[in-house]
């Protein structure tokens, strides 16, 4: 018998021939004109997407001829294979990796019973075996005809996004609308990486914050790339393009394991332990002036090996930097003040994003290495009334639940809270090294001097001189690294040139660290 497509399905080769026909449709699910007005936007498909990520020729796809069951609305007209979402496996620089992507010339991407059935599947086999899943979202949201089932399904992918958390790692690629609860995926996972001018995240639009609040804002100011990138904090990279995007991906993945039970990727070198004349150019990297910035990363990128230094939200808190890089061939995440901003101060916004990636880092493994250059805890009332204290206490409370080694070296300044908070000793640092430039004490000399003296000062015949004279006092018997030296609450105060040796050899000694938290259902961290 001879089907309307032309094969007779009653022989080997016509059921063959069926089958990919079918493959072929699947694989065209989304119309001509939908493809074309995708690419004139500067936006990929989602099967080219997924062949950019993984390695040539190792995607295998998984339900490609599902297809939605629903008659509403006229939808039983249109029952694409795919049903506009493609899911399966395949591996990136040949490590195992799950992945799907949303298909936005399929139902504009909008999630329904079977396509939100189809992440649910590929989340749980990331999660059976232990591996990395990406998710690329491109999608009009909720499939409108298919009503609360679809609400259902984004919170089944909820469900395993929170349960998968701390597991596997979990990536999202926002190249394209991604609006209302739909949202809440990408702030689930792990990173979020989108492109700057094609990929939008909003709660509610433009349209409904005019209707509610009279507000007018466009799209792009709203939830574009650089919007969650530089304020909202939602975003952990602003790719240029779509291969930029990508690319980060791939780097970032090169960083994790596979999931919490496994060690992260090692590249294993032997450094050479001699002090070199790059690691000589630290002992002058320290202004005389202790107001004069400098930028943190130099002392970051003399560290770790060949300079190499993955940021994550390299936008957002600038007085904070965190990422990635290796030591010894091995994994290591990076948090360090920023001089350069705001004095390197921590503020809520710094305070929050250094917390969540030392949990990052100690879910899946990752030692962390602090440098330490803090001022304070920005004061003022909008940090105050914002909760600078529940939220400051987030990134105390993420070091002292760490249990991954921890190394924290301490350049300049480390005054008051911030000193406790930064990776300190007390907090459960395993080595803490401070400069002899250091000044670790409850506040600067001049704050310190004008609290201690304002009597004298107020009466005296020439207050600049005694200032002077008493902020000297304060530097020589107090802003030094010598008196935490004394109580081991540094373990070694030493030349900037021996930081980079020094953490080699920290680092290989930790490496067989194993300790554990008290046993809990889980800890309360104030959110
Ligand atoms: C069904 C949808 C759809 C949706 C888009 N389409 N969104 N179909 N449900 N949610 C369809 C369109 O009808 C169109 O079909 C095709 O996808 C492409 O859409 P266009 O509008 O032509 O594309 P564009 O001009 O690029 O606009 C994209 C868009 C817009 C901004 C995303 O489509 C839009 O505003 N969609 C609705 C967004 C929305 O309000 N979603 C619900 C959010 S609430 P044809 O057949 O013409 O090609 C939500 C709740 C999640 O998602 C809750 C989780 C807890």
């Amino acid at each position: 018998m001879t089907t309307e497509t032309g094969i007779n399905i009653h022989t080997t080769a016509g059921k063959l021939a069926d089958l990919e026909r079918r493959v072929d449709e699947a694989v065209h699910a989304g119309s001509a004109r939908a493809v074309e007005k995708q690419h004139a936007r500067g936006k990929k498909t989602a099967r080219e997407r997924i062949g950019l990520l993984l390695d040539e020729g190792s995607f295998v796809e998984l339900d490609e001829l599902a297809r939605h069951r629903s008659t509403n609305f006229g939808l039983d007209r249109t029952r694409p294979y795919g049903d506009g979402v493609i899911t399966g496996y395949g591996t990136v620089d040949g490590r195992q990796v799950c992945v799907f992507a949303q298909d936005f010339t399929v139902f504009g991407g909008s999630l329904g019973e079977v396509f939100g059935q189809k992440i649910v599947k590929v989340m749980e086999l990331a999660m059976k075996i232990g591996c990395p899943i990406i998710g690329i979202n491109d999608s009009g949201g909720a499939r409108i005809q298919e009503g609360v089932v679809s609400l259902g399904l984004y919170a089944d992918i909820f469900f395993r996004n929170a349960r998968a958390s701390g597991v596997i790692p979990q990536i999202s690629l926002v190249m394209g609308p991604c609006a209302g609860g739909a949202v809440y995926s990408p702030a689930l996972t792990d990173f979020t990486v989108m492109v700057d001018q094609t990929s939008h995240m909003f709660i509610t639009g433009p349209d409904v914050i005019k209707t509610v609040t009279g507000e007018d804002v466009a799209m792009e100011e709203l939830g574009g790339a650089r919007t969650h990138n530089t304020r909202s904090g939602n975003a952990h990279y602003l790719a240029s393009d779509e291969d930029d995007a990508i690319d980060y991906v791939k780097a970032l993945l090169s960083y994790l394991p596979a999931n919490n039970l496994d060690e992260p990727p090692a590249f294993p070198v032997d450094a050479d332990l001699t002090v070199t004349e790059e690691d000589r150019e630290l002992d002058t990297l320290i202004p005389d002036s202790a107001n004069q910035p400098y930028d943190i990363r130099r002392v970051v990128e003399h560290v770790l090996d060949d300079g190499e230094f993955l940021e994550v939200q390299p936008l957002y808190a600038q007085n904070i930097v965190v990422g990635f890089g290796r030591v010894e061939g091995r994994p290591v995440g990076v948090v360090a003040n920023q001089p350069m901003h705001f004095a390197g101060c921590l503020d809520i916004a710094a305070s929050e994003k250094a917390a969540r990636f030392v949990r990052t880092c100690d879910a899946f493994n990752i030692p962390v290495l602090t440098f330490v250059d803090v001022p304070g805890f920005l004061p003022g009332t909008d940090q105050e009334w914002d909760g600078i204290i529940r939220r400051g206490a987030k990134l105390l409370y993420a070091y002292a639940e760490a249990t991954v080694p921890k190394v924290t070296v301490i350049t300049r300044k480390a005054y008051g809270g911030a000193y406790d908070v930064m990776g300190s000793k007390h907090l459960g640092a395993d080595l803490n090294f401070a400069w002899p430039t250091a000044q670790i004490a409850v506040m600067g000399a001049q704050g310190a001097v004008n609290i201690l003296y304002r009597a004298e000062l107020a009466a005296a015949e020439d207050p600049a001189a005694l200032r002077a004279e008493k902020i000297a006092e304060y530097e020589d018997t107090l802003a030094n690294p010598y008196i935490a030296a004394e109580r081991g609450y540094v373990d070694s105060v030493i030349p900037p040139r021996e930081t980079r040796t020094q953490i080699v050899r920290g680092l290989r000694m930790l490496r067989t660290k194993r300790e554990t938290l008290p046993p809990k259902k889980h800890g309360n961290i104030p959110l």
